[in-house]
């Protein structure tokens, strides 16, 4: 029934390493891993490799700011992103990073095949510089006020008050974002990739069939824009890769970060017998080769991507699939709303099905924004899984365990549904190859509708009450056994956990498309358990409000609101790491509410002969009167931190289970304001 077997080898981009994956995120993984379990499905070679995206100037501050060394800040952000994407059922067959050995080596092959070939030029430019922190700013972080509408704190390269784009250089009082120094002008030489050399090559393959057509036609204005050549050094102080023929000067994040994608695969082959990186990556493979990204992304990957490999002599990809972005009910993932929803929020609450279905079920081929509407969600996931498809297992699931001894019937009651059943199937994987998932589920779905009308007329409850009519009974229910069996193998891509719950109750190997076409005829199967609950609105509500939490977690740096008794402790640290923490013992002189604010409180501390104003999120668990003249501790060194209502300048310390159960620590008797904790 599957064509012939094919090699493919598919990415998803790779996240960056300085921030939690959340749902937005997901869209992008799940539509890959359901696209790749297909194919592994239809019994072809199909390997799934990403990273995260470890370089670059926010991770080397963001590694900073927590006061330690990038490389632990990737190596920490590495097992939480691991851990949601398993939770996930995201079934990557690696899963490495852009700072590792194997990338130094890819990226510097690419490089320098393309300068040995010219396609790299090095020229003086201008840029603005942080005079204190000695460091060349992006424009993200320059902040001052905008040159077309005025609004204060805007970033240098465009106002989100007035949507305008301008560069850094246009904006009025622009300061830097990591010192708050005014910024200078200062020259450093820059290498660039002129991927104007490229633009025929370009041309034919961004209209070869390589891109969705609403995709090339975006790349045509570009190409009449103009290719400009690309800025692909940085200067030291850099998280990066150094250029090999420059010290201090560093790869570009987005030079080195689709390098990743060759860096995860060559990491594959170095602990995989028989599979070889050229095979894959060579001019001349025959394997197929697909990057899934996000709109956002196309500019790299449909015109920087190709021109370096091709700079390079590797093979181009087969193809770029571009999704669209997600938004929450209608809106842009909001963090005040809480539908700025983390991977890990979600799986505090619900099953990781549900949203891949979800998700299927609204993904087309195109890159048109999903939305998901969480009315929408509960109603989707509880009427087509919950009420048509585990249902019909549970309707005669129970029938063949207490009746039949767990043995299906040797004949299939309606070999002719059950035909159209496999037929269908075609037609549905024609669908996942293109990826239409929205129109496969509608396919199954108005299959599971045909299996529930079978049951509905056989009636199975009233045979079982009448005499002789035992062997209908059996095989109606091993009909719908069967019938269950072909929808949960179709909807296996999408619901990996499920399907295999469902392959140990039936007994069976995991299902391939092939093996689909076979009934299962005379087999016993195991006891049936229920396979799928129903959503539950207070779910919802609750990751929605966990959401809102997390906010104010991250806002107060005050408060640790995660559920800190089930925390594991921390990775060891050394004794330099712990002199580093300046903890003092304080006096809260006052406690405020704040006016808009939902879960902080204003405090102004006490440190015997100085004080500190700092926000704390500890609303819900003291009233302010219940806290004024209270000892306490707090971080004295913490770098001071802007906030809506103010700046906070230091954090106190709390312990909680989690949620809004809270309790400030107290020193001991004696203690006195201003003193160091050791
Ligand atoms: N690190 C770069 C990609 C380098 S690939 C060589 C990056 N990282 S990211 O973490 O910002 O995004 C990773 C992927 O998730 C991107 O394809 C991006 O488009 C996608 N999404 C991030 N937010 C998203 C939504 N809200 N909705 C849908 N996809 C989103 O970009
Ligand atoms: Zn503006």
């Amino acid at each position: 029934m599957s064509d012939t077997p094919r090699k493919i080898l598919v990415t998803s981009a790779l996240p960056y390493a300085n921030g939690p994956i959340h749902i937005g995120h997901l869209v992008e993984y799940i539509q890959t891993d359901i696209w790749v379990r297909f194919q592994k499905m239809r019994g072809h070679q199909c390997i799934y490799v990403c990273a995260d995206d470890a370089h670059g100037t926010p991770i080397m501050l963001r590694a900073r700011t927590e006061g330690i060394e990038p490389e632990e800040l990737i190596a920490r952000v590495a097992r939480e992103h691991k851990a949601d994407f398993g939770d996930f059922n995201i079934g990557f067959d690696n899963y490495h990073s852009t700072h590792s050995d194997e990338n130094r080596v890819c990226a510097t092959r690419i490089y320098e095949r393309n300068r040995d070939k010219g396609h790299i030029a090095r020229r003086m430019i201008t840029q603005a510089y942080d005079p204190v922190e000695h460091m060349f700013l992006p424009d993200r972080f320059i902040k001052g006020t905008c040159p077309k509408c005025g609004a204060d704190d805007q970033y240098g390269d465009n106002c989100e008050a007035c949507g305008a784009s301008y560069s850094p250089a246009e904006l009025k009082n622009p300061v830097s974002a990591v010192s708050g120094a005014t910024p200078i002008d200062k020259e450093s030489e820059h290498y660039f990739f002129k991927l104007a050399d490229f633009e025929q090559m370009l041309k034919e393959w961004t209209r070869g069939g390589h891109l969705q057509d609403e995709v090339s036609n975006k790349l045509g204005e570009w190409f009449e824009a103009g290719l400009q050549e690309w800025d692909i050094s940085r200067d030291a102080p850099y998280f990066g890769f150094e250029i090999p023929d420059h010290p201090g000067k560093f790869f570009y994040v987005w030079l080195d970060a689709p390098i990743g994608y060759q860096a995860s695969f060559q990491n594959l082959c170095d602990r995989t017998e028989g599979l070889e990186f050229d095979a894959f990556w060579g001019k001349d493979s025959d394997a197929e080769l697909y990057h899934f990204i996000g709109k956002d992304i196309i500019y790299f990957h449909a015109l920087f991507w190709p021109a370096m490999l091709h700079g390079a002599d590797f093979r181009t990809p087969t193809a770029v699939f571009s999704h669209g972005f997600l938004t929450v009910d209608g809106q842009k993932m909001s963090k005040s709303r809480g539908t700025f929803i983390k991977a890990r929020t979600y799986l505090n609450h619900l099953n990781p099905e549900y949203l891949r279905y979800y998700f299927a079920a609204k993904l087309g081929s195109g890159v048109e924004d999903i939305d998901l509407n969480l009315d929408d969600f509960s109603a989707r996931v509880n009427s087509d899984l919950v009420g048509k498809v585990v249902n019909i297992a549970s309707r005669c699931a129970g029938f063949i365990n207490k009746r039949f001894d767990g043995r299906l019937s040797e004949n299939l009651a309606e070999p002719d549904l059950f035909d159209e059943f496999v037929r269908t199937g075609e037609s549905i994987a024609g669908c996942y190859e293109k990826r239409q998932f929205s129109r496969a589920v509608r396919e199954i779905m108005a299959l599971a509708d045909r299996a529930n009308q079978y049951i509905d007329e056989k009636k199975p409850w009233v045979i079982a009450k009448e005499e002789g009519r035992e062997r209908e009974l059996h095989e109606v229910c091993s009909m719908g056994i069967n019938l269950f069996r072909l929808l949960i193998g179709y909807l296996r891509p999408i619901l990996p956990a499920t399907a295999e719950r469902s392959e140990a109750f039936l007994r069976i190997a995991p299902l391939s498309w092939a093996s689909l076409a076979t009934p299962l005829t005379g087999h016993e199967v195991a006891k049936f358990k229920p396979l799928m609950t129903r959503v539950e609105a207070k779910e919802i509500e609750a990751m929605v409000g966990d959401s809102k939490e997390d906010l104010a977690a991250t806002a107060t740096q005050a408060a640790p609101t995660g559920p800190l008794a089930d925390d594991p402790i921390a990775e060891t640290i050394d004794y330099n790491d712990f002199a580093k923490v300046d903890l003092r013992v304080v006096r809260i002189a006052k406690a405020e509410q704040v006016e808009g604010a939902e879960k902080l409180l204003r405090l102004t501390l006490d440190l015997g002969g100085e004080t500190r104003n700092v926000f704390a999120g500890i609303k819900s668990a003291y009233a302010p009167e219940e806290l004024e003249g209270k000892m306490t501790v707090m971080v004295a060194n913490l770098a001071p931190r802007k906030m809506r209502f103010g700046t906070s300048e230091g954090m106190v310390l709390a312990a909680g289970p989690g949620g809004d159960e809270l309790y400030i620590l107290n020193p001991d008797q004696g203690a006195l304001p201003g003193m160091k904790v050791k």
